[in-house]
């Protein structure tokens, strides 16, 4: 079973990036972890990140025939994004919406999600472990889909 894990614009920084809101992590780990976690569970990781919107949107439609479930870190595209929003809608699979940092916690601007309403759960503050938490969640959610 393969499960699309996607990164929004400015997350090729992490690690660099805003250290003291986002962890020392860089994607690279978050990579790794996302396939330590997902190795145990019988899941294959497609591990992607881009900084353009149509890129996301191309990506959520392939995983329409290619994956089982997505895993989104949708970044500054969450607060903006209604193409974004509509891609995960029309693919109809289950989605996890991940944060790293508390987005409520934040600045107004970042309250709101567009991704949240269309996502079957959403995890934030968790910092990277979050994306651990979003794919042990996603095999739940598939298990579920198979009963
Ligand atoms: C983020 C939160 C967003 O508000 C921000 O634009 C990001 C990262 C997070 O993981 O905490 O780029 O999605």
């Amino acid at each position: 079973t393969s499960v699309l894990v996607l990164n929004g614009p400015n997350l090729n920084l992490l690690g660099l990036r805003e250290p003291a809101i986002y962890g020392s992590d860089t994607l690279g780990d978050v990579e790794k972890l996302c396939r330590a976690t997902a190795a145990p569970l019988g899941l294959d990781i497609d591990f992607r990140q881009s900084n353009h919107e149509g890129v996301l949107v191309d990506a959520v439609q392939e995983a329409r025939t290619a994956h089982r479930g997505i895993v989104i870190n949708p970044a500054g595209y969450s607060h903006t994004s209604v193409a974004l929003r509509d891609a995960l809608a029309a693919v109809g699979l289950p989605v996890v919406e991940v944060h790293l940092s508390n987005i409520h916690r934040r600045e107004p601007f970042r309250h709101h999600s567009y991704v949240s309403a269309v996502a079957d759960t959403v995890i934030c503050g968790a910092g990277a472990h979050g994306y651990a938490l979003a794919v042990t969640h996603l095999a739940r959610l598939l298990d579920h889909a198979q009963e």
